[in-house]
This record gives structure tokens, C-alpha cells and sequence, in this order.
């Protein structure tokens, strides 16, 4: 059933989806208000502004990119206020499939929809399906990506877990076979958007497993639980950024999205626009972490203690709280320089008159942003393939008095991580496999990504971390971001729901 002004269901309505209706209705359509008057989305003002909707129009004609076709959540980056990840599995497809069409499809939010605030829904909904998912509907044809086939969990040794022990149990094997995201400003919001998807669907899916995702408070708005400003450094998709920011690393739209140009593998048409979307619940034990930099401060003539701790913390990430890069702010944070986002991502690691090889003065080889992305350390121009788009965000509480007095965490909180590509195995499982994880990568010796780096739950050696001694070393005893599992998903284009999901 095509959903016309007449047609929409009541419930629909009453949950605040009106406005996600509009933008695909008739020119009466604005009589089913409220628009929204107040973005869903945080713009911290360190992190890149997302394009106007003129710019993205402009650059998605000159490259043939279709923005009404692409779910919202792929190209917008950390830019969620409140996310509900919901986690299902499909109990009956043949009752599954007209709904999605009829009463799904209509509310999944369009990158259009979210890049001005009068065309936002209340709620944003986005929906991807795993490979058991892709089954489940039917789906014979293969996506082209082997690791998408096999599923997250038939991945955990390669992405350094340490077996299964810390999996969210439904996360343990390849039950979930979709995930649908709702955005939006406020709990309430997505709350009765839920209840409202749920209310559609019935029984033809069963919820397994929900997480929730919130901006952190105040101040901290787009900062990850260890503190350090998040979401600055995304890559400028060819066909919606056309004006990358200084530093920020520009990929054609077939590094994100599959068919588009720059894509690789061999895809059936109707997956083009859509993308893979890594999911992983990575829990941060934030006062651990905290203890473990108050016991080791890199020691300096002019620093205090808490200096050298900021300072070890700050070459660990590759980036001071404020977002500052170390590669330009080497021993003190710049909150100014980290707050402008033209130039806080403007850095390749070589400065004039330094070996980019040997010298660690400015930013460790093994910092989490230089791992994840070695700008001029694999050459000039910087390689297309291995780039993401990151759409995380925060999950679980402040961390409380009681566990930073005692160094321990008794809540759970952390990264809901996502992160969209056209390929896994370039992409999000490339950068923890082959670049975080491998303790000579890039150069012999330099240890793991002190981060995100894992060796099944060993300890980890880093270098580097000491700009007086590159050589010393140092132990991290324990993982102070415990992965709790996740699953890869495929995220379609709303065209592919219509022809080929939903039938
Ligand atoms: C809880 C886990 C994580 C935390 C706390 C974290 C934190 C951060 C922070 C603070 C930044 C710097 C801000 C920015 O450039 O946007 C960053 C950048 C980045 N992270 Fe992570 N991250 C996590 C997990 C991961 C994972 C699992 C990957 C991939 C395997 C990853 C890949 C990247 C990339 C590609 C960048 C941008 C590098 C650049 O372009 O300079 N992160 N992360």
C-alpha cells in the first residue's frame, strides 16, 4: 500500500512521525504539523557543520548522488542527541514484508529530510538487516562482502577480542537479524516512536536486545566517556561535501556507499546506495583509565603531574580533550585551536625539517587517530579506500563519585560504535585488524593503538607515548575499552526497500 495524507495511520500521527511524512506527500500535506522548530541533532562547534541543504543539493547533481534515496544516519557522522539502537529478529516474513513497505518505509529518514530543521521528523528512523537477516526476507543475492556474509561474531579473534566471555549474549552468533535506529532531542520522542514501530509491526518481528545512546551532558555534548572531543575528523563523501575542511580527507561516494563510483566489488543493483554498518557495543572503563594516567604522567621540566597525565592521555588519543591535535599543539591543549574546526583537523604528521619516519615528538605513531587514519605515513596523496564515516555515540551514565574515588567502574557505559563503509574489509574491520591491533604497523615496533588496540585481552605494549624517550615503552596492563561484541548490518537505500526488501 502506498501511503498518501489520507492513508497515514492514526498512530502514526498521534507518535509525531507527521513530519517525516511530509517531505514524500502531497502539497497538503503540511496541514499534518508539528514540524520540528529545533534540530534533532547537536552541532558542537568544533565539529564540521554538516553541509546546507544548497551545498549537498549542488554537489550530490554534479555527482549523481541521489540524497533522497540514502538513509539519513550514513553521511551525517556523530551528530545524534538521543539514539535508541533496537535489535530484532524477524519472527514471520511473510507478514513482516507488506509492513515494512506500508508503514516502515514511509517513516525512514532521508539525508534530505535531516539537513534543514523544518524537514526533520520528530524521531529520525533508520533500519539495516543483517546477513540472517537478508536471509530471512528472502535475499539470495550476495552483497559482495565476505565479512558481512560471515557476521561479526565469526570475527571476534580477528578483531582481537578475547573470545566471546564479554559478548552481550545476543550478540553471540547471528540471531539479530535488524536493527532499526531512532534519533531524535529527547527520550520522550523516541519513546513513543518505538511504541509506535512496535504497535505496526506486531509480532512479525521480536525485539532481542536495545541500547540506548545519549548526547553527554553540558559542556561534554560530543565529547566520548574518556573525555576527548569526538566526531571532528570524518571523511567529505564526494556528492555531499564539495568543500572539504582543511585536513579533512576527501572520498569518492563509492567509499561509503556501494555502486557509487569508487566501489569496487561486484554488487546486484538494488545495493547501491546503501552501506555497511559496522555496530559494536565498546564499553570504556573511564575511571580505570583515569587511574591508570594519574599513575604514569609523562615527566617534563615546566609540567606538574596532572600536566604530564593530560599530556600521556593526550598522545594515547592523538588529540587533547578539546579536540586540539598533538601533531599541532605538542605539549599543551589549545582549546581556541580545537574549537575551530578549520583548523583542528589541518595536520599530516610532517613538519619541515623532521624525519616523518623516526621522530614521535609531535604525535606518537601509535595514537588512536594516527593508527586509524596514517595520513602522510603511507604517502602522498593519502589512500581512498580506507576510510569510514563514524556515527556513534555515548552510551550509559556520568561516571559517579563513588567509582571515581574508588578507580573502579561499577556502571556500565562506553561507545555505541558505528561506523559506515562500502567494504569491510577495507574499512571498519581493516582499521582494527590490520592498523590497531598490529603492534608493527606503521612502523616495527611502535605497539598497539593504546585506544582501541586489542590482543585478545593481553596486555599491550605501546611506544612513543614519552616525547622525551620514543624509545620507552610502556605497558598497558589491561583494556581500557572492552568490546562487548556487535554485528555488521547493511543499511539499503529506501529504493531498495521498495523494490526488492519489501516484496
Ligand atoms: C570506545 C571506543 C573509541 C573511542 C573512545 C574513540 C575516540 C576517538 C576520538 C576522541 C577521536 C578523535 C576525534 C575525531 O577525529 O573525530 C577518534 C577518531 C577516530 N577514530 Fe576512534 N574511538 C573509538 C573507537 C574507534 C574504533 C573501533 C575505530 C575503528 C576501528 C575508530 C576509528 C577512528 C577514526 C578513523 C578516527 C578519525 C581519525 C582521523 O581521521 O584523524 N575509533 N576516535
Amino acid at each position: 500500500m502506498k501511503l498518501t495524507a489520507n492513508t497515514i495511520p492514526a498512530f502514526l500521527l498521534l507518535a509525531g512521525f507527521a513530519s517525516a511524512l511530509t517531505v514524500r506527500q502531497d502539497s497538503t500535506s503540511h496541514l499534518l504539523q508539528p514540524r520540528r522548530t529545533k534540530s534533532l541533532l547537536i552541532s558542537p562547534a568544533a565539529q564540521p557543520a554538516l553541509p546546507t541543504i544548497q551545498e549537498a543539493t549542488a554537489a550530490a547533481a554534479a555527482a549523481g548522488l541521489n540524497l533522497d534515496n540514502i538513509q539519513g544516519d550514513i553521511l551525517i557522522g556523530m551528530k545524534k542527541n538521543q539514539e535508541l539502537f533496537y535489535f530484532f529478529s524477524i519472527a514471520d516474513a511473510a507478514a513482516f514484508k507488506p509492513k515494512l513497505a506500508s508503514d516502515i518505509l514511509p517513516l525512514i529518514t532521508t539525508t534530505t529530510q535531516l539537513l534543514q530543521v523544518s524537514t526533520q521528523p520528530t524521531t529520525m528512523l533508520n533500519i539495516a538487516f543483517s546477513a540472517t537477516g537478508l536471509s530471512a526476507l528472502g535475499i539470495t543475492d550476495s552483497l559482495g562482502d565476505a565479512d558481512f556474509a560471515g557476521g561479526q561474531f565469526a570475527a571476534l579473534t580477528a578483531l582481537g577480542d578475547p573470545g566471546s566471555t564479554n559478548w552481550v549474549p545476543q550478540f553471540a552468533g547471528t540471531n539479530i537479524h535488524g536493527v532499526m535506529l531512532f534519533a531524535s532531542d529527547t527520550v520522550a520522542n523516541i519513546d513513543a516512536a518505538v511504541a509506535s514501530v512496535e504497535s505496526a509491526l506486531g509480532s512479525s518481528i521480536t525485539k532481542l536486545y536495545t541500547l540506548a545512546g545519549a548526547v553527554r551532558p553540558g559542556s561534554e555534548a560530543g565529547h566520548e566517556p574518556f573525555g576527548f572531543l569526538d566526531g571532528i575528523s570524518n571523511p567529505a563523501v564526494e556528492g555531499f561535501i564539495a568543500t572539504p575542511l582543511p585536513g579533512q580527507a576527501p572520498v569518492a561516494a563509492g567509499t561509503i556507499l556501494l555502486g557509487e563510483s569508487g566501489d569496487t566489488g561486484t554488487r546486484p543493483a538494488w545495493a547501491q546506495d546503501g552501506s555497511f554498518l559496522a555496530f559494536r557495543q565498546l564499553s570504556q572503563l573511564v575511571p580505570e583509565f583515569n587511574k591508570f594516567l594519574t599513575d604514569n604522567p609523562i615527566v617534563m621540566d615546566g609540567l606538574t603531574p596532572q600536566q604530564g597525565s593530560d599530556l600521556l592521555g593526550a598522545r594515547m588519543m592523538g588529540r587533547w580533550k578539546s579536540g586540539a591535535p598533538v601533531d599541532l599543539s605538542p605539549v599543551f591543549d589549545d582549546p581556541v585551536l580545537g574549537a575551530d574546526p578549520t583548523r583542528n583537523n589541518n595536520f599530516t604528521f610532517e613538519h619541515d625539517g623532521v624525519n616523518l619516519a623516526t621522530n614521535q615528538t609531535f604525535c606518537p605513531f601509535a595514537a588512536h587517530i594516527r593508527k586509524t587514519r596514517p595520513r602522510a605515513d603511507l604517502g602522498t596523496p593519502e589512500d581512498a579506500i580506507h576510510h569510514i564515516i563514524r556515527a556513534g555515540i555515548p552510551y550509559g551514565p556520568e561516571v559517579s563519585d563513588q567509582e571515581a574515588a574508588s578507580n573502579t567502574t561499577t556502571t556500565e557505559r562506553g561507545l555505541a560504535f558505528v561506523a559506515y563503509q562500502s567494504n569491510l574489509a577495507n574499512g571498519f574491520q581493516f582499521l582494527q585488524q590490520i592498523w590497531a591491533n598490529k603492534p608493527n604497523f606503521v612502523h616495527t615496533g611502535e605497539g598497539y593503538d593504546p585506544i582501541v588496540g586489542a590482543d585478545a585481552g593481553a596486555p599491550r605494549v605501546v611506544t612513543g607515548l614519552d616525547p622525551t624517550n620514543s624509545t620507552k615503552s610502556l605497558t598497558l596492563p589491561i583494556d581500557f575499552i572492552v568490546s562487548r561484541g556487535g554485528e555488521y548490518f547493511f543499511a539499503p537505500s529506501l529504493s531498495a526497500i521498495n523494490t526488492t526488501l519489501s516484496v
